[in-house]
């Protein structure tokens, strides 16, 4: 990790050199990942080329940072609830990639994770998750098999709920993959189709990250996404 008071001695020695062997563009993002280590407050934005969402209902103590490119960080302590981490906005039918380290200990979840407006649905394409099942009290509806493995796909209504409009009702998609994995492929069509097959419509696509949720729960995760 470098320090900023190297950073400043490093660019006074690029000023002197005619041709730098360290681009401007380097030095901002090295900077910029310094600025990064600060943990990030809640919202949405967007860090470095990737759209970030961090919601917390404000229980516990819970740190997300925003790192390098697509990747992120989260801890958090006997929290309430809170979602978090990095990908795109709007969303979209395409492939995802993500790597990294989920360690929970209690309730949470790692997955493909959106909203989309009218009709308002909360989406879940869950591919690890902690000592709670989410499917336990979700609506049944069918499987997929995508990306070497079986995923169950259920329904569920949300009455008076926090959401991207505020409280609202509304309906969730899940995907919830059958053996948990940490790092993968996720065709995020197969998972939207699936969900047609099976009257699942989805509205206006918002935004989509591979986001961290944690329900009273503490733990720690580290996540990239491309
Ligand atoms: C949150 O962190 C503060 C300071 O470290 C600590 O005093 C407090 O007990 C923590 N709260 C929870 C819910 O873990
Ligand atoms: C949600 O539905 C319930 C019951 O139908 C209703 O009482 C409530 O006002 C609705 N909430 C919102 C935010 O529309």
């Amino acid at each position: 990790m470098f320090s900023s008071s190297f950073l400043l001695t490093l660019a006074a020695a690029l000023g002197a050199f005619a041709s730098p062997i360290v681009s401007i563009e380097e030095l901002q993002d090295a900077s910029s990942s310094i600025l990064d280590s600060r943990s990030t407050s809640p919202g949405t934005g967007t860090n470095n080329g990737f759209y970030y969402s961090f919601y917390t209902d404000g229980g516990g103590n819970v740190t997300y940072n925003n790192g390098a490119k697509g990747s992120y960080t989260t801890q958090w302590t006997n929290c309430g609830n809170f979602v978090a981490g990095k990908g795109w906005n709007p969303g979209s039918a395409r492939t995802i990639s993500y790597s990294g380290i989920f360690s929970p200990n209690g309730n949470a979840y790692l997955s493909v994770y959106g909203w989309t407006t009218d009709p308002l649905v909360e989406y879940y394409i869950t591919e690890s998750y902690g000592t709670y099942n989410p499917a336990t009290g979700l609506t049944y509806k069918g499987q997929l098999s995508s990306d070497g493995g079986t995923y169950n796909i259920y329904t569920s209504t949300r009455t008076n709920a926090p959401s991207i409009v505020g409280t609202a009702n509304f309906t969730q998609y899940w995907s919830i993959r059958s053996s948990k994995r940490v790092g993968g492929t996720v065709t995020v069509g197969n998972h939207f189709n699936a969900w047609k097959k099976y009257g699942m419509n989805l509205g206006t696509q918002n935004y989509q990250i591979v986001a961290t949720e944690g329900y009273e729960s503490s733990g720690s995760s580290a996540i990239t996404v491309s």
